[in-house]
């Protein structure tokens, strides 16, 4: 029986030397040492080994065993390290390795982005509502009669159905105050859509910024605060914020708002950035009709202050973008400045 052990394992590991990759090198494994391997084999003599010699043939079969199992780690190893210098031929690892291309946040996004976390940290909630509108939520409830002109079929995108593509984000005042009760307190940013015709200030579609703050007490000042807290943040604190009465039919007083621009080279100027006013009392009795006159939003017990802005003119103003198509053009020269 010792020689045919010592017979396996120079077989064996003469096998493993001339194994020339993993799947030999498997196959000589599984030849010695495998459940009918030869090595395994020849152990179950042991039961009929003599008493005396047992010790003496245990020993020579665990140094097989040893020698075998060791021979196999240091091919696999070779074999790896073959394999590995293989796949790094032809390749000059010192080389600079190639530039990585960063794609970047269109900066609409930027602006979005920003605006929403400086609004947030007043306590402005995320709110949203449907751009495939009715008419009700877009106009009426806003108190716009019939007669307004934003309602002309010239510039609205209105469907068969009688439904439209909403004109601004206002109609999601009346959808939010429709769902919740005050204190409300938020800000929708999204599409809006007109026929307008397109040129380097007008897009049919561009994006609008609603706010919405309804409680007890709110007031003109808490409007104006807010408003010039949030464009100086968003413009520098030494931004100069400027509220010019208008008219809007969902707010009574009404304001627009100007930024004053400072471009190098030329005149600082007032540029319009977006409306505002007290929510009219108009506004709260439609949406209590809406409620089925539950009185949560009698306005003799709340008032509040809504916002727009247009997020398209605020780009424009802060990275001085001469031309609104540029926004929508998806240019790759324009947007990597963004970057
Ligand atoms: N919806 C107006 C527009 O698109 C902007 C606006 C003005 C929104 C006054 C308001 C507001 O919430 O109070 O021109």
């Amino acid at each position: 029986m010792k020689d045919q052990i010592e017979a396996i394992q120079a077989e064996a590991l003469a096998r493993i030397e001339a194994a020339t990759d993993t799947r030999s090198l498997e196959d000589a494994r599984v030849a010695v040492l495998g459940k009918k391997g030869t090595l395994t084999e020849v152990s179950a003599g042991m039961r009929d080994v003599p008493k005396e010699e047992k010790a003496a043939v245990g020993a020579l079969l665990n140094t097989a065993r040893n020698a075998i199992t060791a021979a196999l780690e240091g091919k696999q190893q070779g074999l790896q390290d073959a394999a590995d210098k293989k796949s790094l031929e032809g390749i000059d690892v010192t080389l600079p390795s190639r530039a990585l291309h960063h794609g970047s946040l269109h900066p609409l996004t930027i602006l979005r982005h920003q605006a929403i976390s400086i609004l947030r940290r007043m306590g402005f909630a995320l709110a949203e509502g449907p751009e495939i509108e009715d008419e009700f939520h877009c106009f009426d409830a806003l108190n716009t009669p019939a007669d307004h002109p934003a309602r002309n079929e010239k510039d609205t995108f209105y469907f068969d159905s009688g439904k439209l593509l909403r004109t601004h984000t206002s109609s999601v005042q009346v959808r939010t105050m429709e769902s919740q009760v005050p204190p409300v307190r938020i800000i929708a940013p999204g599409s809006a859509y007109r026929r307008d015709e397109i040129d380097a200030t007008h897009l049919s579609v561009f994006n609008q910024l609603e706010g919405l703050y309804v409680d007890k007490d709110v007031s003109l000042g808490d409007l104006k605060g807010t408003l010039e807290y949030f464009f100086q943040e968003m413009f520098g604190s030494e931004t100069e914020v400027r509220f010019r009465p208008h008219f809007f039919p969902f707010t009574e007083p009404s304001f627009e708002i100007d930024v004053k621009l400072h471009v190098k080279g030329q005149d600082p100027r007032w540029i319009e950035v977006a409306g505002c006013g007290m929510v009219d009392p108009a506004v709260f009795e439609a949406i209590n009709a809406s409620r089925k006159n539950d009185g949560a939003y009698d306005p003799a017990k709340v008032t509040g202050f809504a916002f727009g802005m247009g997020l398209d003119r605020l780009a424009m103003i802060r990275w001085g973008i001469k031309d609104i198509r540029l926004l929508i053009e998806n240019d790759a020269r324009f947007l990597k400045q963004f970057a």
